[in-house]
């Protein structure tokens, strides 16, 4: 084979991309490795430790042909002569910048792996999302060896989404690749460059700088994210003026300097990224002595809280101000539809909130229950978890939609009024339900900056 390339980080960015990158490049061998023994072996098997619509069949393509998995990180490095990292970079929880800083320690201990166990040249490539001036640092490890080997750091961050990473990955808007302008690093962003030729059009590789490339990711999250507090933000008003979301953004969409795109009104964003990236920007602007332009991106996040919360007081407002005791469905728990991640879903965020006021949780999702129980594992109260709807909403006083999976349309909402207690609400957190059908059948139904509909009042 041409070339062995290692991917450090075998999670959702690592696993699928280098899926991907095996399938569309039968000359290069891949692998994948990870210090977390349970996931590399889910991903020899049948069962893949993520859900991914489409990732079974690549992986079936590729693995054991030109994919490896392995927990052999010593044995990748030493055998790779380009090597992409894609380690967890979660927000830091101790010392200065907690809070809001991207937490190093996992991307730097793999720097500290490569420069110990490399015995030839190497390209590292940050495919982490990562504060801009990170490959300043890590040049600095890199160049400590002691051994007088080259090491070129490459930004090549990573733009699918999860729920869509396969169809993403095999036809992305943009491939962005980052690199210092010396000779070497131009060489090494060539070989980079090289890899993804394979497959996508030369005009969608866009390359810049090394500074431009990892804060183009930071930016570029925080900009989608928003999109959706700021559409958040206007369902409230919609709420108080009988002004519909749904129309305001169809309407807004139809402009073609804004697009239809990231307009839909919701509990919020949730995914390990979006949260993470923004506080990381703010702290960022912070450092760099620009508080106002902190303050302006750190609303993004607090609006996003603000629409979870403001969510559960229309659950408690409308259930005559109390749960306690009250059975509760949950239909949804995954950040978003086509995942089985749960990580900062605004589900948990309602769930807690509910069991703080002493609802009992009925939770039902497609993919997220194991998930799910992990994340409300430690959370006293009564939960159960149900694969099937209908179980899920039995002795239910309300159903709240909190992930906009497809199916819950489908669902028979007669037989679920049937089997719940009366008066029987619903709280569409996602806009996905048919919201008069439903009254018409007997249900209280709460869209997002929508009308309300209620026998109620
Ligand atoms: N999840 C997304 O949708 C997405 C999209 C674009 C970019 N990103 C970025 O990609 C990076 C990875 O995200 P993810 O969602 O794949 O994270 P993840 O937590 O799913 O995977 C990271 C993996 O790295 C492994 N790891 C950590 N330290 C290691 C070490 N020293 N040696 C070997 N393995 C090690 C962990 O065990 C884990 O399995 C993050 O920086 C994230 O911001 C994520």
């Amino acid at each position: 084979m041409k070339k062995t390339i290692l991917c450090i980080g075998a999670g959702y960015v690592g696993g699928p991309t280098m899926a991907v990158i095996a399938d569309k490049c039968p000359d290069y061998k891949v692998i994948v490795v990870d210090v977390n023994e349970k996931r590399i072996k889910a991903w020899q098997s049948d069962e893949l430790p993520i859900y991914e619509p489409g990732l079974d069949e690549v992986v079936r393509r590729a693995r054991g042909r030109n994919l490896f998995f392995s927990t052999d990180v010593v044995a990748g490095i030493k055998e790779a002569g380009i090597i992409f990292v894609s380690v967890n970079t979660p927000t830091k929880t101790f010392g200065a910048g907690a809070g809001k800083a991207a937490d190093l320690q996992y991307w730097e201990k793999t720097a500290r792996d490569i420069i110990e166990h490399s015995g030839h040249d190497k390209i590292v490539v940050e495919k982490s999302t990562l504060p801009v001036r990170t490959a300043e640092a890590m040049r600095r490890i890199l160049e400590s060896n002691t051994k007088g080997l080259n090491f070129d750091i490459i930004s090549n961050p990573e733009f699918m989404a999860e729920g869509t990473a396969v169809g993403d990955l095999q036809h992305p808007d943009r491939v962005l690749i980052g690199a210092l302008e010396t000779p070497s690093g131009q060489k090494a962003l060539q070989a980079i460059k090289d890899i993804y030729l394979n497959w996508v059009p030369e005009e969608r590789i866009k390359t810049t700088n090394l500074w431009s490339s990892e804060l183009t990711k930071l930016v570029s999250n925080a900009m989608l994210a928003q999109r959706i507090s700021s559409v958040n933000s206007i369902s409230a008003l919609c709420e108080k003026t009988d002004a519909n979301i749904l129309e305001v953004s169809s309407a807004m969409g139809l402009d073609s300097r804004i697009g239809p795109k990231f307009l839909r009104a919701s509990i919020g964003f949730g995914g390990s990224c979006f949260k993470k990236d923004i506080l990381n920007l703010v702290y960022l602007c912070e450092f760099y002595g620009l508080p106002e332009v902190a303050a302006y991106w750190e609303q993004v996040v607090k609006i996003n809280d603000y629409q979870a919360e403001r969510f559960v007081r229309k659950i408690l407002m409308n259930m005559f101000n109390s749960v306690a005791g009250k059975k509760i469905a949950v239909f949804g728990f995954a950040f978003k539809a086509d995942t089985g991640d749960t990580r900062e879903s605004p589900a948990i965020t309602v769930s807690k909130m509910l069991l703080e006021e002493r609802a009992v949780l009925s939770i039902h999702d497609p993919k997220a229950l194991e998930n799910a129980r992990l994340d409300l594992a430690d959370c006293p109260g009564e939960i159960s978890y149900h694969e099937d709807p209908y179980e899920a909403a039995a002795g239910t006083h309300a159903i709240l939609v909190l992930t906009e999976w497809k199916q819950f349309r489908d669902y028979d909402y007669r037989k679920i009024f049937e089997v719940m207690e009366k008066p029987a609400f619903i709280f569409d957190g996602r806009n996905i339900l048919d919201h008069r059908a439903l009254f018409e059948q007997g249900f209280n139904v709460y869209p997002l900056g929508q009308r309300e509909y209620s026998h109620l009042t």
